[in-house]
């Protein structure tokens, strides 16, 4: 019996990472396994939070150094894919200036993982806005500074 179940739960993990692999390629799924840069983050120099029109909510935390990112992180309570897109924008935000950081729109975070499933693609856009919005968090912070 107890043989038995292991072999049924191990079967089920299998087809559970084979059907990620599928859909997200293999970086994705490596991230999916392994979520680089989820946080939350120790005194950030910005942090955004941001829900989706899913109803699920994502935050990025931004550290800067000399005017670019030398840290990042995200924390969401969305899905997988959330998860996979929330790693990626932290992970393309570092070594970044304000104005880079621009260029990492919900395009730029999908090409970067290669496939994705269409459904999820909004999980893509939501990371973008809230690292765009953690990125007007410290300009804001900035101005008032001057
Ligand atoms: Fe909501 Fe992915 S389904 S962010």
């Amino acid at each position: 019996m107890g043989d038995s179940f292991d072999a049924f739960v191990e079967n089920l993990q299998e087809q559970i990472f084979d059907e990620t692999r599928e859909a997200f390629g293999e970086a994705g799924f490596q991230r999916w396994r392994n979520p680089l840069y989820r946080g939350p983050m120790d005194a950030p120099d910005s942090h955004a939070r941001v829900t989706g029109e899913c109803g699920d909510t994502m935050e990025i935390f931004l550290k800067f150094e000399n005017d670019r990112v030398c840290d990042a992180a995200y924390l969401t309570d969305g899905c997988g894919s959330s998860t996979v897109c929330g790693s990626f924008a932290a992970e393309m935000a570092i070594g970044r200036t304000p104005d880079e950081l621009l260029e990492i729109t919900g395009d730029a975070i999908l090409e970067k993982i290669g496939r994705f499933p269409e459904e999820d693609h909004h999980c893509a856009f939501l990371a973008a806005e809230t690292l765009q919005e953690a990125l007007n968090q410290y300009m804001v912070a900035g101005q008032k500074l001057k």
